[in-house]
């Protein structure tokens, strides 16, 4: 349901990585007037360390770039180490423990980036229109 919320509003990007026409992985970005944030962001066991995640954040970023937002929040289950680490490498950190934050149970992580610290990666490709709504990339990150 929140999925296909998001490929119908026009502020949100989903985007869908195929490997062989399977799909590998997908991320789902909401864009604000100053601050974007990732709502999700997923890779299939078997496609994971092999740069899929990156590929997916990095193009998500670069819209936001584009859009001239040069800030992205996320949150990250306080248990999800090798997440944490993931988005570590890819330069946020973290800016608040938000305990309860899952179903008042788990805890989370807010961590952030500054788009402005590093440059995009401009061989990523910008995307076009949203046909059905979803993008899509293939292992070489064209759209
Ligand atoms: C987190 C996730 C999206 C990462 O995707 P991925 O395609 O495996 O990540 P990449 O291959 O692009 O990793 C890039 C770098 O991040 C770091 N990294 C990624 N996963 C890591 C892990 N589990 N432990 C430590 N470092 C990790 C590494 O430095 C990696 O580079 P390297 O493989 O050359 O060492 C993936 O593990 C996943 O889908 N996990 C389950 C869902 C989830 O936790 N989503 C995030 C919820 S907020």
């Amino acid at each position: 349901m929140r999925v296909a919320a998001s490929i119908r509003a026009p502020e949100v990007n989903v985007l869908v990585a195929r490997i062989h026409e399977n799909i590998a992985g997908f991320g789902i970005m909401r864009y604000g007037d100053e601050d974007a944030h990732l709502d999700l962001l997923a890779v299939a066991p078997p496609y994971r360390r092999a740069g899929v995640g990156r590929q997916l954040l990095e193009w998500l970023e670069k819209c936001a770039v584009v859009a001239g937002i040069f800030s992205v929040a996320l949150e990250v289950r306080a248990g999800n180490e090798g997440a944490q680490l993931f988005y570590k490498r890819m330069g946020y950190r973290t800016l608040v423990h938000l305990p309860g934050y899952y179903q008042g149970i788990e805890a989370a992580l807010r961590m952030g980036r500054d788009l402005c610290r590093r440059p995009v990666d401009h061989r990523i490709c910008c995307p076009g229109s949203k046909s059905n709504g979803v993008h899509s990339m293939d292992s070489e990150g064209r759209s």
